[in-house]
């Protein structure tokens, strides 16, 4: 059995609708993965949802719904988005799932077994909304904490702890001797950087069931339930596991450990370690010193490579739904499409800085990269080809081969680095190539002359291979428009293998189909 490339993402919470910045991550997961399958791997691609704790509990009583349905119709409102943001994912964990939570349990059993908890009592500061006990580092200069945290209350309170200290020696040669484990560098040395300034505190892995019950009791002490980090964290192992992950299998039934009941009976695929795991950078933490440890402690290997990227804001502030600066992805895929959305957001941010989402921004590179460039590249190629040549490919031509296929092999390079910015600012080199060699050798200009009719077919060519390249190296990014340029060409099969990006797949003779605009031009709000 071979390991299929395995990326997933964080898990959104549902305590609320799904925004850009949900959006942003899922679409860029589904350009690796997408990517990955064009090479011609097997590809899992998991994403999913964070259905306990506090704030769940909280926006559900605040609707006056019981947690469970309150999940459930948020549930199928995120599935529905997957489907609309056309993501390629091959499952959707939810925590509340039964498969996820034996695992859960089989896992908390036996680390609990192994000597990895203890209970403790803990008197602090603590704050409802983030769900976190606060100390005197969190305080402001005038000793108060910040209004972010919302009410902070002082608390006494046993619970379990998870011994995290003894291992951050372990960790910190790990990162260090792993240099690609968490990319960008910048995180990287974030991270390191936390280590050589904290010695590590032991992580409370529950809450009492008086104050918390949306959550997984743990099975060893029924008094509490299981902080909602620790298991969201196991998402990215129980869906392994559920699929009968070999690795994780062998792991968590090892040692006299009681392997968790398989709900799901599917043929077993090998996936772990995951080969990417995204995240956005708040959450670094939890990914890089809580998880790994985790993951350790259970006896299984570690992800190969942890990308954190940024966090978008609208017109220079925040995204918040109190003070209504959000931006609403369905309204924008349902007017532009969902390709013009998805193209915007891999283009305008690198894996790693922040962004800024701006009307005016997201306009004008549609009008520019998408209808200008684009569009009317396919557009004008095509229709001269049905106009001079009823359709019909004519004899191969080779002119702009080395340059296209020099391009080409960038692109995967960059796609198989993650660098999906760079690797989309090539595809345009070679869309803006293409449209300069069609206003130098002027086909309108050949046609009206006989004697240029075989300077013509070159020409014509040329432009509708690149056209057909294009097809295959947006795939990953634009899969809809890949599909549309396909079938206007006339072939009936999915653009998704990089192997027919060669120059030379276009087939002298073959009659292309009917055209239609892929980005019509729209009016501009802005500008
Ligand atoms: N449920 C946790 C993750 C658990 S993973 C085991 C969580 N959920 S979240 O809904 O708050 O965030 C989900 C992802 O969306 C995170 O990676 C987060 O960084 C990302 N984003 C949330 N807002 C964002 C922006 N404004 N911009 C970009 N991504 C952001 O955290």
């Amino acid at each position: 059995m071979s390991k299929r490339f395995y990326i997933t993402t964080a898990i959104d919470y549902v305590n609320g609708r799904p925004h850009l910045g949900h959006a942003y991550e899922k679409i860029i997961a589904d350009v690796i993965a997408r990517a990955h399958t064009s090479f011609g791997e097997d590809v899992f691609f998991l994403t999913g949802l964070d259905e306990h704790g506090q704030k769940v509990q909280q926006a559900a009583a605040a609707e006056g719904k019981s947690p469970q349905a309150y999940c459930d119709e948020l549930a199928a409102i995120f599935k529905s988005f997957a489907e609309k943001l056309n993501l390629s994912n091959n499952d959707f964990v939810r925590t509340t799932d039964a498969r996820h939570r034996a695992v859960v349990e089989a896992v908390l059993a036996s680390l609990y077994a192994e000597g990895h908890f203890y209970k403790a009592k803990y008197t602090g500061f603590y704050s409802t909304k983030e769900e976190t006990f606060l100390t005197d580092k969190d305080r402001l200069a005038d000793g108060t904490f910040d209004a972010a945290y919302g009410e902070v209350v002082e608390l006494v309170e046993e619970n379990y702890y998870f011994r995290l200290k003894e291992h951050q020696p372990w960790l910190v040669d790990y990162i260090e001797k792993h240099p690609d484990f968490i990319q960008p560098a910048s995180r990287r040395n974030e991270v390191l950087g936390f280590h050589r300034n904290n010695v590590l505190e032991d992580l409370c892995i529950s809450r009492p069931a008086s104050r918390l019950n949306w959550g997984i009791p743990l099975p060893f002490d029924t008094d509490f339930v299981t902080y909602v980090w620790f298991d969201a964290l196991v998402n990215y192992l129980s869906i392994p596991a559920a699929h009968s992950d070999p690795a994780v299998q062998a792991a968590l039934g090892s040692n006299g450990r009681n392997a968790p009941p398989i709900h799901e009976v599917q043929n077993p695929i090998a996936l772990w370690p995951p080969d990417v795991q995204l995240i956005g950078k708040d959450i670094l933490k939890f990914h890089t010193v809580y998880w790994p440890i985790m993951l350790k402690v259970i006896g299984v290997d570690q992800p190969r490579q942890i990308w954190v990227h940024g966090w978008w804001q609208k017109d220079g502030q925040k995204i918040s739904k109190s003070t209504g600066n959000i931006v609403d992805p369905v309204a924008i895929i349902d007017e532009w499409g969902v390709d013009a959305f998805r193209y915007h957001v891999t283009r305008e941010l690198d894996i790693g800085p922040d962004g800024n989402w701006t009307e005016a921004s997201f306009q004008a590179r549609y009008q520019a990269d998408l209808a200008n460039g684009l569009g009317n590249l396919v557009n004008r190629s095509l229709s001269m080809l049905k106009r001079y040549r009823q359709g019909a490919i004519p004899g191969r031509s080779d002119e702009l081969a080395p340059e296209t296929n020099q391009l080409v092999s960038t692109i995967i390079q960059q796609l198989r680095s993650n660098q999906l910015q760079a690797a989309l600012q090539t595809v345009w080199s070679l869309v803006n190539r293409a449209n300069q060699y069609i206003d130098q050798t002027a086909p309108f200009k050949l046609a009206k002359d006989p004697t240029q009719a075989g300077r013509l077919d070159e020409v014509l060519y040329n432009v509708v291979e690149i056209c057909r390249i294009l097809a295959v190296v947006l795939w990953p990014f634009i899969p809809s428009t890949s599909l549309k340029i396909y079938k206007q060409l006339n072939l009936s099969n999915t653009p998704d293998r990089m192997t027919e990006a060669e120059w030379g797949g276009s087939t002298s003779g073959h009659v292309i189909g009917e055209l239609a605009p892929l980005f019509p031009r729209k009016d501009l709000a802005h500008g």
